[in-house]
């Protein structure tokens, strides 16, 4: 049984992958290659660091570490300036409402997020205090398919991995449930989250 459940941000909770993407794409604009959504999904769940390694793989674009670190930056900036305008509409069907419903039912909630901006979303929609616990990008060091963050979080529940259930929408991400020893209920096609133990379309299927 559920007694922990870790949860995904972008693309689980709130439909920001669209932001990642916008932002990457200008950035890729300026380096002068097409980024197009396709190539995007190489990025979903991927640390901000090894998007952009893929990104320049992709472009065929050499840049060194500080040049590496200032493109970063810039992508980053442009996403917190969409993210500064979120709004709670924002959050993807039932996510809110499932969240409230496994409070009641006494199972303890973590975020597990390789973002470095979960805290911030997580307020500008109004559910931090939905969580017991915050994982995300600056807390952990390995990038998904690493276990870290998903064994961070379920430690930080007080709870085995075994008896936490993790929801995601990256292929890296049910990746790294499973190697945390975790349940993984993916969220999106099974054709790419066939190593999930049980994939459906949105957090909104469980709500009832
Ligand atoms: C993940 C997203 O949740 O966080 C990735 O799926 C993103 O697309 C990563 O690159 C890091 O996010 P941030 O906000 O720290 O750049
Ligand atoms: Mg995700």
């Amino acid at each position: 049984t559920m007694r922990g459940a870790i949860f995904d941000l972008d693309g689980v909770i709130v439909d920001t992958a669209k932001y990642h993407y916008l932002a990457w794409r200008t950035l890729a604009e300026r380096l002068g290659f097409e980024f197009t959504e396709a190539d995007n999904e190489r990025l979903k769940g991927v640390s901000r660091v090894e998007s952009l390694k893929i990104l320049l793989e992709i472009g065929g674009v050499e840049a060194g570490e500080a040049e590496r670190l200032k493109m970063a930056e810039e992508k980053n900036k442009e996403y917190i300036e969409y993210i500064s305008r979120l709004e709670p509409f924002e959050i993807l069907p039932g996510a809110k409402e499932y969240l409230q419903q496994l409070r009641q039912q006494g199972v303890k909630i973590a975020l597990g997020s390789a973002s470095k901006n979960a805290a911030f979303i997580l307020d500008r929609l109004g559910i931090a205090e939905l969580f017991d616990a915050v994982i995300d990008g600056t807390k952990v060091s390995k990038a998904k398919p690493d276990p870290e963050v998903f064994l961070t979080a379920s430690r930080a529940l007080d709870l085995v991995p075994a008896d936490c259930v993790v929801f995601e929408d990256a292929a890296v991400g049910v990746e790294a449930g499973k190697a945390a020893g975790c349940s993984v209920v993916g969220i999106g096609s099974p054709e790419v989250l066939f190593a999930a133990d049980k994939v459906i379309t949105g957090l909104d299927e469980l709500v009832g």
